[in-house]
């Protein structure tokens, strides 16, 4: 397996000179469930939506659940902490993940993340992701002030699919996706976060069927305002 995770470029509308600066959406994906993930279908389509509103606008994809990121170890807890120069070989390959994740992150003028809702929280490939994109002295750094995100200037996109309902009602203090989801990039700087939820898929055809429905709605809302 890649380990440094596949980066596809879907789609690229090349632009004649003159015109205005080729933007990029990041389409992260993570669902386990394959071909039957709502999350992945929705927000793969919305990213098409968003590139169709910002013509020449190339989506550029990491698919988290067929080329997962390594778990972070020994070698990359070292790696980050050693001098270029002085890390091993095996550190380095190790940084070199993040430091591709990282760059990719920097590169993107919006971001759409989907998840699968697994066990109350986020797909654990969605988690690995994450601990290679929080990097100290990159997207963060702490100074006379506490901590500072790094990675500004960017818009970006939930997707959650759930099989119950966690917006709101009595199971919603068991969702420790959405808000773990957004403290952690609103550490990294990305404050700008929308959410896109397709819950309840769990209760039955119609309720799943109106949550698919109302997610791509909403997506198809959010792609013209962008
Ligand atoms: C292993 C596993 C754990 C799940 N855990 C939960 C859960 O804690 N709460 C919930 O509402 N749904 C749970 N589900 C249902 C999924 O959230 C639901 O199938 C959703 O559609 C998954 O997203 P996806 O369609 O993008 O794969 C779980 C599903 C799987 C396969």
């Amino acid at each position: 397996m890649d380990v440094e995770g596949q980066i596809v470029v879907i789609k690229s509308v090349f632009l004649s000179e003159g015109t205005k600066t080729m933007s990029s959406i990041l389409l992260v994906t993570s669902s386990p469930r394959g071909a039957a993930s709502h999350s992945t279908a929705v927000a793969t389509e919305f990213a098409r939506k968003l590139q169709r509103a910002n013509p020449g606008s190339q989506i550029v994809t990491r698919d988290l659940a067929t080329q997962p990121l390594p778990h972070i170890d020994a070698e990359y807890t070292a790696g980050i902490y050693t001098p270029e120069e002085a890390r091993t070989a095996k550190q380095q390959q190790a940084v070199t993940v993040s430091d591709r994740a990282v760059d990719e992150l920097f590169a993107a003028d919006s971001i759409v993340i989907s998840t699968a809702f697994i066990n109350f929280s986020i797909s654990s490939t969605l988690k690995s992701w994450i601990d290679h994109i929080a990097r100290a002295g990159k997207t963060f750094s702490y100074g006379e002030e506490g901590p500072k995100g790094l990675v500004t200037g960017k818009k970006v996109y939930l997707v959650l699919a759930s099989g119950g309902v966690y917006s709101a009602g009595p199971a919603s203090a068991l969702d420790h996706a959405i808000p773990y989801l957004k403290s952690v990039l609103g550490f990294l700087g990305m404050t700008d976060v929308e959410v896109v939820r397709i819950e309840g898929v769990g209760m039955g055809p119609e309720a799943e069927a109106k949550a698919i429905a109302t997610a791509q709605e909403q997506t198809s809302h959010l792609a013209l305002a962008a």
